[in-house]
């Protein structure tokens, strides 16, 4: 059914052209079919432009940009391809996915950053989840194990990145991403002590990440001696005390996510904080696609980051998931707002361009000058995810 007012706050706000009122009265369900067709014929183009070996993270400047298997996001191109397969069963797309699998299988043993999660789950997950391969179950095993070992308990919080000259322990918001793989494989007739880990990281990172206005730091470093916080702090962010867009919405799913698992309500009243900020935030545009972050200098005419909106999205249809009808109503209507938005001229692709990507306008690190207004492959899993879920959750008869 199509949102009345969703289509009146579209036909108002500024920042999508004429193109995307008419998208916004298109109904969903013809809205996801229509990209996932989409994306079926568009991926087929991201594969030409894939280097043998290496996986696509972006194209710029008219070139693909294709990142090593160990680079954080070589998981989302397999992840993507599964979520488009179990929509069309297109046999082209689940061959291309069965190969971004297999080039990444030898990460399960990597322990060199805390991304395994995104990398193994994201990918593998997705493949035991639409095939049901033991083999791909016990990738996912192996992957949790490599993980844990990059977890110590007098920080109680697995380690994201290594030691350098910058920190000594940091543990950043993005990692509560990879808590998913951790729980699903205890869940799943694994070692319980992926599961606690777990516990222990969310829990950690609830006592020390969060301002009181829900907002998330960036990088928290420890002193691995003693667990105590040496520093609270950003990497991606416009500044140490601002709300870097895409690490607010990593906080805000990987919250909902450990309250699948657990049904911990502190993660469940957390989620919600976290929603309430992102969705008040004077600085969210009415498009409802977040700037870099939402203390960007510059804003209004700072840099989107699309890839912060798809995963938004993805994440407060889970959360309407789990809260009473009036409050799921005002998630979902923002949900829509973001799919609605994302799907227009204004940020997704027209068929062959864009390198072969879905979506146009992420920001990977502007403080960095790294990915500034750009494709992004982990924009589009999300976004795909995000469909899906819709798809799944709100156009049965659940609510
Ligand atoms: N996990 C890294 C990022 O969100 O850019």
């Amino acid at each position: 059914m199509i949102n009345k007012s969703l289509i009146f706050s579209l036909l108002l706000f500024s920042g999508v052209t004429s193109s995307a009122q008419k998208t916004a009265v298109k109904p969903m369900a013809q809205l996801i079919d229509e990209e996932f067709r989409f994306a079926t014929s568009q991926y087929k183009v991201l594969a030409r432009n894939i280097t043998p070996g290496k996986t696509p993270q972006s194209y710029q400047d008219g070139k693909p940009i294709n990142k090593e298997i160990t680079w954080w996001c070589s998981g989302f191109y397999s992840g993507s391809l599964w979520y488009i397969f179990e929509q069309t069963k297109d046999v082209a797309i689940k061959k291309q996915a069965e190969e971004a699998l297999k080039l990444i299988e030898p990460n399960q043993t990597y322990t060199g950053n805390h991304d395994l999660g995104f990398m193994m789950y994201c990918s593998f997950g997705n493949a035991y989840r639409i095939t049901g391969k033991p083999e791909y179950k016990a990738i996912i095993n192996r992957s949790a194990e490599s993980l844990a070992s990059r977890y110590h308990e007098p920080v109680k919080a697995i380690q994201s990145w290594n030691k350098s000259k910058y920190w000594e322990y940091p543990v950043i918001i993005d990692n509560m991403m990879n808590l998913e793989m951790m729980n699903w494989v205890s869940d799943q007739g694994g070692d319980p002590k992926y599961k606690e880990i777990s516990i222990n990281h969310a829990n950690t990172t609830l006592k020390n990440h969060f301002r009181p206005d829900f907002s998330s730091y960036h990088v928290i470093d420890y002193n691995p001696e003693t667990g105590a916080v040496r520093r609270k702090a950003t990497w991606q962010g416009a500044a140490d005390c601002s709300a870097w867009s895409r690490g607010q919405g990593w906080a805000l799913y990987g919250y909902i996510m450990m309250y699948r698992f657990t049904k911990n309500e502190a993660y469940l009243a957390q989620a919600r904080g976290i929603a309430k900020f992102i969705l008040n935030h004077p600085n969210l545009p009415a498009d409802k696609i977040p700037f870099w972050d939402f203390d960007a200098q510059g804003i209004p005419y700072a840099k989107r980051d699309a890839s912060a909106g798809a995963l938004i999205a993805s994440a407060l249809l889970e959360l309407g998931q789990y809260t009473p009808e009036d409050e799921t109503k005002t998630y979902k209507a923002a949900a829509e707002t973001m799919i609605y938005s994302l799907s227009t001229d204004a940020y997704r692709a027209k068929p062959g361009t864009n390198g072969g990507f879905l979506l146009m306008h992420s920001t990977g690190a502007y403080p960095l000058n790294i990915e500034i207004d750009v494709p992004l492959i982990y924009a589009d899993y999300y976004y795909l995810e995000a469909l899906a879920r819709y798809k799944k959750w709100y156009l049965g008869n659940q609510k």
